[in-house]
């Protein structure tokens, strides 16, 4: 049987790697570490909570410590690392955070792990092991030519504390696959889109303040473009890569999917007025266009061949057909979202686990 730790599994794309892994794998054990910040929430697991190859555990990766304890009782045979800080704008207000967690986190995963494995014997304790670190394509900086796009071999450029955090910690996994032969793999993927999605990054927000009639912020001209993917995709990829990437590579997952902000939030608009029954072009007019984020990137797009080639990945569901999805998830979960924004959510999980 495999030990698999999977981290910031209560946040938006790690709670659709935890489903996938729990349900797809009965044959696995799966535990599911966070510390579930304003960002985590259990709700997002609700449907296998019960499911008797998994286990969630309240904790924090800036805590050494605790990961120590944690490999010491957990005999872990594979690591999916994704929790982190993920939001630019707060990344902005708020580096410090993002380091701790983002960097300071995961060097304390890779030592916790490569103690661990290497306790079992030396190098020879890290085969049929792997640690996987999930990451951003936002680590190449942002494109200006529209030929370009990222592939695994693009410079690192990181623009935002976001993404400067998020290629330290790449360049930290890569360190240690290096220097103590870890088996180590990375993804840097495209922007993700779909059900459990936090309200603060774009999609959720532009639903959640059409449906209250709400002002909808474009940033800047609405000109800078994202690559957008499906998030059962990205877990798709990440399954992929999790058992068949080869150890030491780094795969760019994407959805060959460029939109325009503002074309995007059009789009959106006029797909919320058919579902809510207004008439076509309502919502577009809460379109505000507000002050620029600070060092805005202009645009990200992924060369995904890599893992379509080598790997047989690629997306299974047009943009389109996601989007609706989507958007009739964030309507049939209004309970969802107005406990997300509220809060309330949080303080009835921290009471739930406080004496763990
Ligand atoms: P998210 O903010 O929705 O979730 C992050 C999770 O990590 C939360 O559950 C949070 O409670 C947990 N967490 C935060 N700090 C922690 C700590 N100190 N200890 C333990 N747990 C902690 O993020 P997301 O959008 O699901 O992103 C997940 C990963 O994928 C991140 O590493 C992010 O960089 C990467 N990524 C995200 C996107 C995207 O579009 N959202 C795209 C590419 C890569
Ligand atoms: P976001 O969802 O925060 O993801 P990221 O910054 O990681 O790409 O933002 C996506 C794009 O939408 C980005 O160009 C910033 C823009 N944006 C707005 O125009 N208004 C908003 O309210 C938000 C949250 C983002």
């Amino acid at each position: 049987m495999k030990t698999i730790l999977i981290t910031g599994g209560a946040g938006f794309i790690g709670s659709h790697v935890v489903r996938l892994f729990v349900t797809k794998y009965p044959e696995y054990r799966i535990y599911n570490l966070d510390k579930l910040t304003y960002a985590g929430n259990l709700a997002n697991l609700s449907d296998i909570e019960d499911a008797p190859n998994y286990t969630f555990i309240k904790g924090d990766i800036t805590d050494a410590k605790f990961l120590e304890d944690l490999f010491a009782e957990v005999p872990v045979d594979g690591v999916i690392h994704l929790a982190a800080e993920s939001h630019v704008d707060r990344s902005i207000t708020d580096p410090m955070s993002f380091v701790m967690t983002n960097v300071v986190g995961t060097v304390n995963l890779l030592n916790a792990a490569k103690n661990a494995w290497a306790a079992t014997g030396g190098v020879s304790g890290f085969e049929g092991k792997r640690f996987y670190h999930v990451s951003t394509d936002e680590v190449y900086g942002s494109l200006h030519n529209p030929d370009e796009f990222f592939t695994e071999e693009t410079p690192y450029d990181p623009q935002s504390p976001y993404s400067a955090s998020k290629a330290a910690s790449d360049h930290f996994v890569r360190a240690y696959g290096n220097t103590y032969k870890m088996p180590v793999v990375l993804s840097n993927c495209s922007n993700n889109y779909g059900p459990n999605h936090f309200p603060e990054k774009l999609i959720p927000l532009m639903i959640h303040n059409i449906r209250n009639n709400k002002p909808l912020p474009v940033y800047g001209k609405g000109e800078n473009v994202r690559d957008w993917l499906y998030v059962v995709d990205h877990a798709r990829a990440i399954d992929t890569i999790f058992h068949n990437g080869n150890l030491g590579e780094t795969y760019n997952i994407g959805g060959f999917n460029e939109w325009r902000n503002i074309d995007l939030v059009n789009l959106l608009c006029s797909i919320m007025d058919r579902k809510l029954g207004r008439p076509e072009g309502t919502s577009a007019q809460l379109i505000t266009y507000v002050t620029d984020r600070a060092g805005h990137d202009l645009r990200y797009a992924i060369d995904a061949h890599k893992i379509m080639n080598e790997l047989g990945w690629e997306p299974s569901l047009q943009f389109e057909e996601g989007l609706e999805k989507t958007v009739d998830w964030f309507l049939n979960n209004q309970e969802w979202l107005d406990n997300v924004t509220s809060g309330n959510y949080q303080s009835y999980y921290e009471s739930m686990y406080a004496n763990r």
